[in-house]
């Protein structure tokens, strides 16, 4: 083992594997461990234990719910940029969004979903894509769920203010139509488009989402890399059920639906999905 505390043990890191496991479906393989001590061992000072193992007697206890959330959102990688994979937004402009602009005037509900928004580049490059191609569409019932199991990247997601080096994928002339200066070096969303995405915390791990709608387009991705292959093919069936006809989901670069023909879906490219029917 890499890390030399006899506070943490083999038996610590697989007890933090199997919270991971349990409750977001992330797999943290034995390459982890450096990085688990180093992420958790902040949250063990941080309560006021000295070892891994009475501060995770603590988090599995009834009182430990709230640690829990905390503990969750350190094992989380969030790493994530504006029109990150930007084929999915220029599919987004030049195919979904012309064919349910009509519907939307006509005053249907058009919803699109970022299911794992980490701090909202991702949401917010929708809500771009979708006022550079529908100018009027927050006067319209047209909305982008944004959700996260990670509270804390949900909340800056939702300040929607973003500091220069965190917005270089956006190009000038749309930070000029859609965002503000505030401060010294940071820039927030401001006007219509902020009506767009509404912001949740929602781990895609639980059975039973508290969503009813069905969306036209569903961003899922670089989530499931941190998920083993049932738990992914899980997803990809729930996440499809989510889909309206004709309905797209994009996945992440390294990431590909297999069990297609289970899910309803057709690739129609690498990483681009339509749901049949
Ligand atoms: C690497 S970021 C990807 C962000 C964005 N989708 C992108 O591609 O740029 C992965 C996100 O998945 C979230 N995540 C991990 N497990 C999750 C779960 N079970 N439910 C919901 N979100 C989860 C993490 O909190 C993190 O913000």
């Amino acid at each position: 083992m890499l890390v030399d505390d006899p506070d943490y043990t083999e038996a610590d890191f697989q007890r933090v594997c199997k919270i991971a496991k349990d409750v977001a479906g992330i797999s943290m393989p034995e390459s982890k461990k450096t990085l688990v001590y180093s992420r958790v061992s902040r949250r063990v000072r941080e309560n006021g234990y000295n070892n891994f193992r009475n501060y995770l007697n603590f988090v599995e206890s009834p009182d430990g719910q709230a640690e829990l959330e905390k503990l969750i959102c350190v094992l989380t990688t969030n790493v994530t940029s504006f029109f990150r994979e930007r084929e999915h937004f220029t599919h987004l402009e030049k195919v979904v969004i012309p064919s349910v602009r009509e519907r939307a005037r006509a005053g249907e509900r058009i919803r699109f979903w970022s299911a794992a928004c980490s701090t909202g580049p991702e949401p917010w490059s929708m809500a771009m894509s979708v006022m550079t191609v529908f100018p009027e569409a927050a006067m319209h019932d047209v909305r982008i769920l944004a959700t996260d199991i990670n509270s804390e990247v949900v909340a800056q997601a939702a300040s929607g203010t973003y500091r220069e080096e965190e917005i270089e994928g956006i190009p000038n002339e749309m930070r000029m139509q859609f965002m503000e200066p505030v401060g010294q070096d940071s820039l927030r969303f401001t006007g219509s488009i902020c009506k767009l995405p509404a912001f949740r915390v929602l781990n895609l791990n639980l059975e039973g989402w508290p969503i009813k709608v069905l969306f036209s387009a569903i961003f899922c991705r670089n989530v499931v890399i941190y998920f083993d292959e049932p738990t992914r093919e899980h997803l990809w069936r729930r996440l499809s059920a989510r889909l309206e006809p004709g309905g797209f989901l994009y996945v992440g670069h390294s990431e590909r639906v297999v069990s297609l023909r289970e899910c309803g879906l057709e690739q129609i490219a690498p990483t681009t999905y339509k749901k049949v029917g």
